[in-house]
């Protein structure tokens, strides 16, 4: 008889000393490129430069299966290295890869500021006769609707804003002024981004912005985007990671990378916590007409991650690893009031496209090589869903070897939960290839 080898969970590891401060965005917000846009769910240049100033190796090709706003493949263009990187939101993709540009040109740049601010400072234009706005329902105002997420004066300063942008002859000026439009859009908005959903700001009916305003705000983002141009332009790249970020569904598109050809990854997947990337990032994809109708929203929502309710999954299949049964079984025994089965079956579901990523990843990766997984752990109904003992037992059972689960931070959970789970760990998953 065969003997089996026991699966023994990795050693968990405090790191809260080290990743605290790095493992958010938010550090990112006044950093030479990465300002262009706040980006809640990313984390910031210094994890990057964490993991490549540890390894023991010269990394020569990483990847970064969810590139999100891009920090991974932006920062290591910076130190020369190539990256492959693949998104499925059409904003985030193009974020990342305007942000990965190096062929800007602070003369072509300013020449097109001073046209834009020309137009934008002169006489109005009967804007909707030239541009119209998109056709999500909430968008603006109109009979019956109590909440509106622009208010008229504010949706005739976007129009005017896209209408001076889309007379750019030059694509990539297009995609960075478009960049700059997104970064303002929920500032000149009634809404904010409150972790799952826009939720409607404070007294929004009060505070009236004018058409004049939201110019001089697009204004202003361009102003401050002028050094990093002046900075691209001097700087000198060994390589281009924009021609090697993917527009897709990485669980197919993976595989375009030859076998054997990734020596380090560096990701952060959408945690499992019910948040649709394609709801909050609403405002960003209608305005920039990324999406024009609500079967493009559900078409996106099926291609992503199945980490929120938003897509009805139906029966799923249960991935046999034994940590997350566990969980399954503790959730099945919980009062049947509360029960939504969407839940059980987005666990599942996200834990299988775990399953395939692992699998991919595996033929993809040169042997002995790293992978840095940023996950964070869930409950659901009192239930703790222990995400990153859960990805390391699949990464496991791909031949991955899983050194230690770093713990990062503690994170809040939803007010329901504090009270039975505590505090919830986010960590990042070490191992080797
Ligand atoms: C946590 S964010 C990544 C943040 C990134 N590390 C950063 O610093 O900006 C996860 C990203 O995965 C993307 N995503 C979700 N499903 C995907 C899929 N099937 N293929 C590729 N990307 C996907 C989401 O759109 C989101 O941008």
């Amino acid at each position: 008889m065969e003997a089996t080898v026991e699966y023994s969970p990795p050693p968990v590891v405090d790191y809260t000393d080290i990743y605290e401060a790095i493992m958010q965005f938010n550090k990112n917000k006044t950093a030479f490129i990465h300002q262009w846009y706040p980006f809640v769910e990313g984390y910031s240049r210094e994890f990057i430069e964490s993991i490549i100033n540890e390894l023991d190796y010269e990394p020569t090709h990483v990847l970064d299966p969810f590139a999100g706003s891009g920090t991974t493949p932006v920062e290591l263009q910076a130190m020369g290295i190539k990256c492959s990187s693949f998104e499925v939101s059409p904003f985030m993709h193009l974020l990342a890869s305007t942000k990965l540009n190096t062929q800007y040109h602070l003369s072509s740049f300013e020449r097109e500021l001073t046209r834009m601010s020309g137009f934008l400072r002169g006489a109005l234009l009967p804007i909707r006769q030239y541009m119209s706005p998109p056709l999500a329902k909430t968008f603006q105002p109109r009979k019956g609707l109590k909440k509106w997420v622009f208010d008229q004066g504010v949706m005739n300063g976007i129009l005017d804003v896209k209408y001076t942008i889309s007379c750019t002859d030059d694509a990539k000026y297009r995609s960075l002024f478009n960049v700059a439009l997104a970064s303002i859009l929920l500032d000149v908005s009634n809404v904010y981004r409150n972790g799952k959903c826009l939720s409607y700001k404070k007294k929004w009916q009060e505070t009236k912005m004018s058409r004049r305003e939201v110019h001089e705000r697009f204004l202003a983002k361009l102003e401050k985007m002028k050094d990093d141009i002046a900075q691209i332009e001097k700087s000198e790249y060994l390589v281009q990671n924009r021609f090697d970020c993917h527009y897709g569904d990485v669980r197919s598109s993976i595989d375009v990378l030859a076998e054997d050809s990734i020596d380090l990854v560096i990701t952060s997947p959408p945690y499992l916590n019910s948040r649709d990337y394609t709801d909050i990032y609403m405002a960003e994809l209608w305005m920039l007409g990324l999406v024009s109708s609500y079967e493009d929203i559900r078409a996106l929502r099926r291609r992503t991650l199945r980490s929120h309710v938003q897509v009805k999954l139906g029966e799923v299949e249960t991935p046999e690893v034994s940590k997350l049964q566990e969980s399954l079984r503790a959730l099945d025994a919980v009062d049947a009031d509360l029960w939504n089965e969407d839940i059980p079956n987005m666990i599942k579901a996200y834990f299988l496209d775990m399953d395939l990523l692992f699998k991919k990843m595996k033929a993809k990766m040169a042997p002995s090589k790293k992978v840095f997984f940023n996950v964070a752990n869930s409950a659901y109904y009192g239930v703790k869903v222990d995400v990153d003992e859960i990805v390391s037992e699949i990464a496991d059972q791909h031949g991955f070897h899983v050194e230690e689960i770093r713990e990062a931070r503690k994170l809040e959970p939803s007010s329901q939960q504090k009270k039975q789970v505590g505090k919830l760990r986010e960590s990042v998953i070490v191992m080797t290839s």
